[in-house]
């Protein structure tokens, strides 16, 4: 069988650990693997050709994907996912792994329902925000590397004592934000999915760190729907607390850098998987992992709503910054 393997959204670490995995198995098991390029856009111009083993070596530590990747607006239209499917026809393609989000998974789903396409889905974005996985590669990564960003800004911010407002990426979920306010021990943390996520709540909780003799503070800040919220909130911060404020947006330095050990090893066991699936015949699902057990999503579960940070990892951020 010849099985086709994409990358698509954002880069994230990790991806590269996938793709070798998804070679390396299928060559294993006597399958030829193509690599498509940039993604729904690769498939759609039909830039695709064959991604031998070799091809793979020393891949699994780099970061962002070999294959490229690209977002893809014109896949929303039936035409173009005609002309996707029947270029994979002609190519002799029979399956794709799609490395991505909820995006890319949505398209998946698409062109199997209309077009008989055999996908398989393995979770990869930093913003770890898909139904029925608790892990997306890329996460660990950009929480490390979030974490490592403000560990320094830390030094810097009780040097001077600032209060700095830290945005992260995430899209429309928090996760990211609530798990890199815990680790690097932020005063607080404001995340779309919360009911505490008021401008108000944020402004007396540092003012009653204030009053206990606190003169530097972090606060971690999800870009939610809109890039540059911590901005936003800078701007009127600025007016109703007497910390000097700087506002930083870490921005992609989280998308890059090499995965850590868990991206690396979760990339490389959902590959495999993926490969293993397909030449049993089974299509139509994603990867995840639930309970650190390696589990199977159809891939209509992507429909639903996305999981939200458990509620009480925000409130704990609250409770240990005294
Ligand atoms: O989905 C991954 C992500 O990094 C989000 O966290 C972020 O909002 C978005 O991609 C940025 O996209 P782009 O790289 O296209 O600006």
């Amino acid at each position: 069988m010849k099985i086709g393997v994409l990358t698509s959204g954002g880069d994230a670490p990790g991806m590269n650990a996938a793709i070798r995995a998804v070679v390396r198995q299928a060559d294993a098991l006597g399958h030829e693997t193509w690599g498509i390029h940039r993604g729904y856009q690769g498939l759609l111009e039909g830039d695709m050709a064959p991604l031998p083993s070799r091809a793979c070596a020393n891949i699994l530590q780099r970061g962002g994907t070999i294959l490229q990747t690209a977002r893809c607006p014109e896949f929303h239209d039936p035409i173009f996912r005609a002309k996707a499917a029947a270029n994979l026809k002609d190519t002799g393609i029979e399956a794709i792994v799609v490395i991505g989000g909820d995006g890319s998974f949505r398209a998946a789903e698409v062109l199997q329902r209309e077009h008989g396409v055999a996908c398989a889905g393995i979770p990869g974005t930093i913003d770890n925000d898909l139904a029925g996985t608790e892990r997306t590669l890329g996460f660990d990564t950009a929480l490390n590397t979030a974490v490592e960003a403000i560990d320094r800004i830390r030094d810097t911010a009780s040097s001077h004592g600032r209060l700095f407002l830290i945005e992260v990426m995430g899209r429309s979920s928090g996760m990211l934000a609530v798990h890199t306010a815990l680790a690097c021990g932020a005063e607080a943390v404001l995340y779309p999915e919360s009911p505490e996520d008021s401008y108000e709540g944020l402004v007396s909780q540092l003012n009653a760190s204030w009053l206990r003799g606190k003169r530097s503070s972090i606060v971690v800040v999800a870009e939610g729907d809109t890039a540059g919220r911590a901005m936003a909130v800078g701007e009127r911060l600025k007016r109703d607390h007497p910390l000097d404020l700087r506002v930083v947006v870490l921005g992609h330095v989280q998308r890059g850098g090499s995965p850590s050990a868990m991206d690396r090893i979760w990339g490389s066991r959902w590959g495999a998987e993926a490969v293993r699936r397909l030449d049993r015949g089974e299509s139509g699902f994603y990867l995840g992992e639930v309970a650190g057990a390696l589990v199977a999503q159809p891939i209509s579960r992507v429909l639903e709503p996305q999981p939200v940070p458990p509620g009480d990892l925000g409130r704990l951020v609250t409770t240990l910054a005294r």
